[in-house]
């Protein structure tokens, strides 16, 4: 790397000629001028310029004005007489970095070249890392610049003009909810409902009449007429998130689903058709419950037509400066943080660390790590990795909703005590210990919502 070349603008000749012997010792190239005008053709020239602001002829507010508007500096100096603090911060409002009050020692002024230089050429290390990742390393606002993030945006691509189901697999927070999105938004389907449904924790009835409706009737509570997610994605996409714990009987109407795009309504027989293209996400590996007999083989062959693998975010650390100087960018705006740039420093700790989190863990991080920053500018100091298992399964399920979406908590109850006999295969006792209720509490309930043969205890 060639020495940074620097214009000093001062009238006081002596002044002018400690400095430049100074620079020039430090291994700097040095130009120098007593005024505005005779600097002028060596502005051009300069990475860095050092300029008093009370010159003869042009000042030095003009000056700042002129070589801003030439090209790329790395940066504007000014050198102010002793109290006039005011035409310094003026002097900043019109791009100069930093500025010198006279009297100061040599030694300073060094210092504070060599950090505006470097912070310029962070500024171009940054700059040229952001357009990589706008002209290459990005489909719609997922980032990735590894050989297996770019083979899935391939994929996605592909597979986004067609129906084919869709089956991706990876660990919590690498990226599956965004790819998913990302096919139907490039599909023709774009326009029509994507219905994303959590399959984890439901108990199978209720999972039923969520994905496929019900009738009017059909159980205690159905008051009206409801149809289900593909009912309501007609036309659009499922996104049916960990798959992996769909109950059998459920699997069994998804297999349907897949190659006859049938259903009934819970309570009714009638034949419903619609048009959904399904995705389904996994971070379980499908293979081990298949093996296990919990998983169907044949919803499995349905479901894995395009398999895509997302590798968790330790196996492709090529992606990390890209995806940090992607949320530095969106979470300071977001935040109306001054945050800027990230130093190198920052970048290595990022980069090392193995984020058992994956990309949501990142995004976390940087959040923090923006919130606590003191200046423009990332250090690795500001960079707090701290992942607690426990605070980070809180701040996920913190954004779940609690209740099945217009379900009300005594409906919910219903369900579960429904779910308990349906386990205990009708056998009250067992299903009040399944439910940690005596068998008279259950009694009651039961009585309260109407369930048949409330007041006979069929004992084992
Ligand atoms: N490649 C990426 N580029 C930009 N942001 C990403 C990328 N991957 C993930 N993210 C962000 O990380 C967070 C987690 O991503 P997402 O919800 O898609 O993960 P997931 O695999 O579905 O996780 P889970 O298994 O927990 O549901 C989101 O805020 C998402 O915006
Ligand atoms: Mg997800």
């Amino acid at each position: 790397m060639s020495a940074a070349r620097i214009l000093i603008v001062e009238d006081e000749d002596k002044l002018r000629r400690v400095i430049q012997l100074h620079l020039t010792t430090a291994g700097f190239d040095v130009d120098t001028a007593p005024s505005a005008e005779q600097a002028l053709p060596y502005v051009n020239l300069a990475d860095l310029i050092i300029t008093d602001l009370r010159l003869p002829g042009i000042t030095g507010m003009a000056l700042i004005q002129e070589a801003q508007s030439r090209g790329s500096l790395a940066g504007i100096i000014v050198i102010t007489a002793h109290g006039s603090v005011e035409s310094a911060v003026e002097a900043m409002k019109l791009g100069a970095s930093d500025f010198l009050q006279k009297p100061f020692s040599l030694d300073h002024l060094t210092t504070i070249v060599q950090k505006a230089l470097a912070i310029h050429s962070l500024k171009v290390e940054n700059r040229r890392l952001r357009d990589e990742l706008d002209q290459r390393y990005r489909f719609d606002s997922i980032v990735g610049r590894s050989a297996a993030m770019r083979e899935i945006f391939q994929t996605v691509s592909r597979v986004a003009p067609t129906r084919t189901t869709v089956l991706l697999a990876g660990e919590s927070g690498v990226g599956k909810d965004m790819i998913a999105r990302a096919i139907h938004q490039n599909s023709p389907r774009k326009n029509h409902p994507f219905v994303k449904i959590n399959c984890t924790a439901l108990p199978e009835n209720l999972m039923e009449s969520e994905l496929f409706g019900y009738e009017k009737g059909a159980f205690t509570g159905a008051s009206v007429n409801k149809p289900g997610k593909f009912e309501q994605a007609d036309l659009g996409t499922v996104f049916l998130d960990e798959i992996g714990d769909v109950p059998g009987n459920i699997q069994v109407k998804l297999l349907r689903i897949l190659q006859e795009r049938q259903f009934e309504r819970l309570g009714s027989n009638v034949t419903r058709s619609v048009d959904v293209r399904v995705i389904a996400a996994t971070n379980v590996n499908l293979r081990a419950a298949l093996e296990q007999g919990t998983f169907r083989e044949d919803l499995y062959y349905r479901l894995n037509v395009v398999p895509i693998n997302v590798p968790p975010l330790r196996e492709r650390k090529e992606d990390i400066p890209f995806l940090a100087i992607h949320f530095v960018e969106k979470l300071a705006k977001e935040l109306g943080s001054p945050v800027r740039e990230i130093s190198p420093g920052a970048m290595d700790r990022l980069v090392d660390h193995s984020w058992p989190g994956n990309v949501r863990e990142l995004e976390n991080t940087i959040e923090r790590s923006i919130v606590l920053a003191g200046g423009p500018l990332l250090e690795a100091a500001d960079i707090r990795i701290e992942t607690p298992r426990e605070s980070r399964a809180q701040a996920a399920s913190a954004q779940q909703p609690l209740l099945p979406e217009g379900v009300t908590l005594e409906q919910w109850e219903q369900m579960m005590i429904r779910e308990a006999l349906r386990r205990a295969n009708g056998n009250k006792s067992q299903a009040a210990r399944i439910l940690g209720l005596t068998r008279n509490a259950l009694r009651y309930r039961l009585s309260q919502i109407g369930i048949e043969g409330a007041g006979v205890d069929e004992e084992e």
